[in-house]
């Protein structure tokens, strides 16, 4: 990447953000991406390839990522030395990948500095840290989901079971690491759930609890950015959640996706977008709240239409490294436009037509106890053009090694022809790594087939 001019302030006000009029103009941006994940790993590799970057630094970033650009080891959730490192390289844009950086407030600090910030606000972020702030939301816009109720008492909490059959949904309501949600099977489950929650298993995130009506059918995820006014729709994926085959064993943060979904049709999409997205984002401008980022909706899609399940202020992961697979266009223009409020400037964004998967290589003992400092080998082999390997837990060793340092370790990628075709080449390379510690699902896809 050669280094440019600056892209001048007052870029706000420049009408054409196409990748050809900005680089006519010879900027050179320099952007922070946060992160450290298969997430970032992906949004950087995208973002190093648009012809718009002079410079890109990762915070903390991770061995992949740093084959590709600078590096610096700052915690996501160190929010000052964040926002000291986009002054010291002189940030045209920062973008934010992780939930817990904003809920921090970077967004908010970068806001006051003058900083675009890819990543909504504190206040904004509700949507994601509080699930009663997001239901109550979503009641006062008519956004369709599950009837719920919310308690800070067990006793209250306990009697509005009564309103449902098993199963029952018992919700933390803060961030709780992916472990905040329980569907109890029966009604002494549910109970045994709340008391867990309210009695502070997960400190000040389970202060309140929500109660959900429990809904049917297929989940996908769908991605729509917003500068605060606008939105676009941003893509589609479908999660494999649990750790093992079949959808059985606990709860994972995501053992693999796949896009596009057929099961979210292009009248499904508009749906969503028209019944959610739209409402969501004219509400949190209403409300004082500009969301400004990517509002990921974790949709149910029940016998009676779309619903919500619930809302992430940031791409899925490993979502994103699918919708990374298959963007056509370049990134580096929306997350801009995001964050400098100049969406309805751009054109919906360009897809392949071919399918692409990631496969989500994970240490054993993922999640509940993930055992780490594994040696993996094969990584940086050629595995063609087809496949791309993101990083999602790794560290480099003193040795020079690379050791699995975190629950998913490995992000196979492939793009293929249709999702038969990926699938096989995602599976071939796995096979070519060499990793007798981890595990991974071998049926990521298996409802699109
Ligand atoms: P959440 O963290 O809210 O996305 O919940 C995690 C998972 O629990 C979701 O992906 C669903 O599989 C399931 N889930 C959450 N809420 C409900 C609900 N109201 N009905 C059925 N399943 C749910
Ligand atoms: N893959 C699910 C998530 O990112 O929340």
């Amino acid at each position: 990447m050669s280094r440019g001019q600056r892209v001048p302030q007052g870029l706000v006000d420049q009408p054409d953000l196409t990748p050809a009029a900005v680089q006519a103009k010879g900027w050179a941006m320099n952007i922070l991406l946060v992160g450290s994940g298969g997430r970032e790993h992906a949004l950087a590799w995208k973002i190093a390839a648009s012809p718009l970057v002079g410079r890109l630094v990762t915070a903390p970033g991770n061995p992949g990522i740093a084959a590709l650009c600078e590096t610096r080891p700052i915690k996501v959730t160190d929010v000052e030395a964040l926002v000291a490192l986009a002054q010291e390289i002189a940030a045209d844009l920062v973008v934010v990948g992780p939930e817990s950086a904003l809920e921090r407030g970077l967004a908010d600090r970068l806001a006051e500095l003058g900083i675009p910030c890819f990543g909504p606000t504190q206040a904004a972020a509700q949507l994601e840290t509080s699930k009663a702030f997001t239901k109550d939301f979503t009641a006062r816009h008519n956004i369709p989901t599950a009837a719920y109720g919310v308690f800070e008492a067990a006793g209250p909490a306990k009697a509005f079971l009564d309103g449902f059959t098993a199963p029952y949904v018992v919700k933390a309501d803060g961030l709780a690491a992916g472990k905040g949600v329980v569907i109890a099977e029966s009604r002494a489950e549910a109970e045994a759930a709340i008391d867990d929650m309210l009695g502070g298993r997960f400190g000040q995130a389970g202060a309140r609890v929500v109660i959900e009506e429990f809904m049917t059918g297929e989940e996908a995820s769908l991605f729509a950015l917003s500068d605060g006014q606008a939105a676009m729709l941003f893509g589609v994926a479908q999660d494999h959640k649990r750790a093992f085959d079949g959808d059985r064993g606990p709860n994972t943060g995501g053992m693999g996706t796949y896009s596009p979904t057929p099961i979210l049709t292009p009248a499904l999409m508009a749906e969503a977008e028209q019944k959610m997205i739209a409402p969501t984002v004219a509400g949190m401008a209403a409300e004082g709240h500009p969301y400004r980022g990517v509002l990921y909706a974790g949709l149910m899609l029940t016998p009676t239409g779309p619903k919500l399940v619930e809302y992430n202020a940031r791409f899925g992961d490993p979502e994103c490294q699918v919708l990374m697979l298959r963007l056509k266009s370049d990134l580096v223009p929306y997350l801009l436009a995001v964050a400098t409020g100049t969406l309805d400037q751009l054109p919906a964004p360009q897809w392949h037509d071919e399918a692409a998967i990631c496969v989500v290589l994970a240490a054993p003992g993922y999640p509940d106890a993930p055992v780490t400092g594994s040696v993996i080998t094969g990584l940086e082999q050629d595995f063609g053009p087809d496949v791309a390997i993101f990083h999602a837990g790794t560290e480099r060793a003193a040795d020079g090694s690379l050791r699995a340092a975190g629950g998913r370790v490995v992000n196979v990628c492939a793009r293929g022809v249709d999702l038969t075709e990926a699938r096989a080449k995602a599976y071939d390379a796995v096979a070519k790594i060499d990793w007798p510690e981890g595990f991974h699902r071998t049926d990521i896809g298996w409802r699109a087939l």
